[in-house]
C-alpha cells in the first residue's frame, strides 16, 4: 500500500494496484462539453496517479476540422478550468497530450469509421497497443445506435479471435422510455457483446455510493435492522441549486423524472434496498439490484395519482444570482409542462420491505445542493418516558450524505442533563476527517473499470429496462391527466407544497439537511 503526500492530487491509495492494459481510447463527441469537463480531466488524473500505461493513446472523433495541436490546446485550456485538483501539473499534461490525436469524421458516415480503423493501426503507439480499443460514445444520444453499428461494419466492434479487446462506453440518457431503451439495447447488442457494453451512470462512480455496499454488508450491526420490522420509511433526495443552465434543449424533453430519477436516483434506491449479493462480482451485484426493481409492481393509476407529484421552478434568486423561471430559460418551450421537480413514493413488494415506503425527490433551483439517503426507524414505544412527562421521543434516523460533506450520521435520543427529557443527538462520521485519502472523481473510477473490463459499476440492459418500466408508468399517468399547467415552486425553496403533503398525509415529513435546520 502506498501513501502519498502531494496535497494537490495524491495518487490513489490502493492495496491492489490496478494495471490498465495498453489501449487506444476513441472519444466520439470529442469537441463536446462532457469531453472537456469530465472525460479528459479524468484521463489527466489517471495519468497523474500513474494509472495509465505508457502505451496509451486518446483519439478525439468529431465533425469540425481541427489539427492535433488545436485539439490538444482546447483540451489543455479546459483542463485548467475544470480540473478538480489545482494547479494542473503541466508536465503530466504535456506527456499525456503528446498521445492525444484528432480525427475528423461524421458520426453517420460509415466510411469515416473505416478510415478510423486505418488510423488506429498507424498511430505511433499502435505497435504496442495492438488492436485493443475503448470506444466512448459521448455524443448526442440519437447517434448511439448508429455509431455502434458503424463500428461493427468497420470491423472495430467484434472481439477478434486473437483476443483483442473492443469495449463500448455509452453515456446517458439511455433511451427516453422502455421501448426506445429496448431498441437501443438490441442495436448495441447486435454490434458488441453485452459484456463489452458499459452504460454509464456516473453516480455509481462516486465513492460514497460504492460505500453503500460496504456500509450495509461489511458491518454486523446494521443488517439485522435493515428491514420492515425496524424501518418506518426511507427518503432519498437529490437536490440541486442549479437551474437547467443552457441545457434547456435536452432537458425540456427529459424533465427530472428521466434526467435524474430513472438513473441516478434508482441506483441509490436499489443499492439501499438490495439483498446481500452472493459475491462482489459484477453479475451478483447487478442481479440483486434488478431484483429490487422487479419487486416493485407497476403501480396502478390511482396509486400514481396520489403518490407522484411534479412541479416547475418559477424565477428567483439563489446565492444572489438571478434564475429565470424555467419557461424563460434558453431553448425551453414557453408553455412547457416539463417537470423540474418530481417526488414519488415507491413500494417494494418483498419480505424485507413490504409496507415500507421509499420516498424519492429531486429538483433543480432548490435551496441547497445535496444528495442524501435518510433511513427513518420506527418510533420507540414512549410509555416508559411518558410517565415522567416526556412523550416527545423522536425516531432514530440514519443520514447518509452522498454529497457534499460526505459522511454518515446516526442520531439517538439522549437525556438532556438536568431535565427528565430526551433530545436527539448525532454520532457523525465525516469522510474528510476519517480519511485523508484522495477522493477520485466518478469518471476516473469508471474509466479505469471500463479499461480493465470491470462492469460492476455500469448498468446492465435489464436494469435499464426495469427502471424505464416504472418511469413509463408515471409518464402514462401524466399523459392521461392532460393538465394545462404545473404547480410552480420558488427558486431557493425545497420544492412545492405538494411535496411536503405527500409525506404529511401519512404523518411523516422530509428530513431537512442540517444546514437548513440551523
Ligand atoms: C446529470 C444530469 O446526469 O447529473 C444533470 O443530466 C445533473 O441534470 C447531474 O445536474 C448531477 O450530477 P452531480 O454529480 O453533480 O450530482
Amino acid at each position: 500500500m502506498s501513501i502519498h503526500t502531494d496535497p494537490n492530487c495524491p495518487p490513489v491509495i490502493s492495496s491492489t494496484p490496478v494495471k490498465v492494459p495498453p489501449t487506444a481510447a476513441v472519444i466520439f463527441g470529442a469537441t463536446g462539453d462532457l469531453t472537456h469537463r469530465k472525460i479528459v480531466p479524468a484521463f489527466y488524473h489517471l495519468a497523474k496517479n500513474n494509472l495509465l500505461p505508457d502505451d496509451f493513446a486518446i483519439i478525439g472523433f468529431a465533425r469540425r476540422p481541427k489539427t492535433d495541436e488545436e485539439f490538444r490546446k482546447d483540451l489543455g485550456d479546459a483542463l485548467q478550468k475544470f480540473s478538480h485538483t489545482k494547479p494542473v501539473d503541466n508536465a503530466v499534461w504535456e506527456k499525456l497530450a503528446a498521445h492525444i490525436y484528432y480525427f475528423q469524421g461524421e458520426l453517420d458516415d460509415p466510411e469515416a469509421y473505416k478510415k478510423l480503423a486505418e488510423k488506429l493501426k498507424t498511430l505511433p503507439e499502435s505497435p504496442k497497443i495492438g488492436e485493443n480499443y475503448l470506444f466512448y460514445l459521448a455524443t448526442s444520444p440519437e447517434f448511439f445506435g448508429q455509431a455502434a453499428q458503424n463500428l461493427a461494419s468497420a470491423g472495430l466492434a467484434s472481439n477478434a479471435a486473437n483476443g483483442n479487446r473492443r469495449r463500448l462506453i455509452v453515456e446517458k440518457p439511455f433511451g427516453t422510455d422502455l421501448k426506445s431503451a429496448q431498441e437501443l439495447n438490441r442495436t448495441l447488442q447486435g454490434a458488441f457483446a453485452e459484456k463489452d457494453i458499459y452504460r454509464i451512470d456516473h453516480y455509481l462512480g462516486k465513492e460514497t455510493v460504492q460505500n453503500l455496499l460496504y456500509f450495509r454488508f461489511a458491518n454486523a450491526i446494521y443488517e439485522p435492522l435493515w428491514n420492515r420490522r425496524y424501518i418506518d420509511h426511507v427518503q432519498i433526495t437529490v437536490a440541486e441549486q442549479v437551474g437547467v443552465e443552457g441545457r434547456g434543449g435536452y432537458y425540456d424533453h427529459a424533465g427530472a423524472s428521466r434526467d435524474m430519477m430513472q438513473n441516478h436516483m434508482f441506483q441509490l434506491f436499489t443499492l439501499t434496498a438490495m439483498e446481500p449479493p452472493a459475491s462482489l462480482d459484477a453479475e451478483s451485484i447487478r442481479d440483486e439490484k434488478v431484483k429490487v426493481l422487479r419487486s416493485i409492481p407497476t403501480p396502478s393509476l390511482d396509486f400514481l395519482q396520489k403518490n407522484v407529484i411534479r412541479a416547475q421552478y418559477g424565477g428567483g434568486y439563489i446565492n444572489n444570482k438571478t434564475i429565470p423561471a424555467y419557461r424563460q430559460e434558453e431553448k425551453v418551450d414557453h408553455n412547457s409542462l416539463t417537470e423540474t421537480f418530481v417526488a414519488a413514493r415507491f413500494e417494494i413488494d418483498n419480505w424485507r420491505w413490504s409496507g415500507v415506503p421509499f420516498y424519492l425527490r429531486t429538483g433543480k433551483a432548490l435551496a441547497m445542493q445535496f444528495t442524501e439517503i435518510n433511513i427513518i426507524f420506527k418510533r420507540p414505544p414512549s410509555v416508559l418516558f411518558a410517565a415522567s412527562g416526556d412523550d416527545r421521543l423522536r425516531r432514530n434516523s440514519l443520514r447518509i450524505r452522498i454529497q457534499p460533506n460526505e459522511g454518515i450520521s446516526l442520531n439517538f435520543n439522549a437525556k438532556i442533563p438536568g431535565k427528565a427529557e430526551a433530545e436527539l443527538v448525532d454520532m457523525d462520521f465525516l469522510y474528510k476527517s476519517g480519511f485523508d485519502h484522495y477522493l477520485p472523481e466518478a469518471y476516473e473510477r469508471l474509466l479505469v473499470d471500463a479499461l480493465i473490463g470491470e462492469s460492476t459499476l455500469f448498468t446492465r440492459s435489464d436494469e435499464v429496462e426495469q427502471a424505464w418500466r416504472l418511469i413509463d408508468s408515471i409518464h402514462d399517468m401524466w399523459t392521461k391527466q392532460s393538465v394545462r399547467d404545473l404547480p410552480l415552486y420558488a427558486c431557493g425553496s425545497m420544492g412545492p407544497v405538494e411535496s411536503d403533503l405527500l409525506l404529511e398525509k401519512s404523518g411523516r415529513h422530509w428530513v431537512r439537511p442540517k444546514e437548513l435546520t440551523a
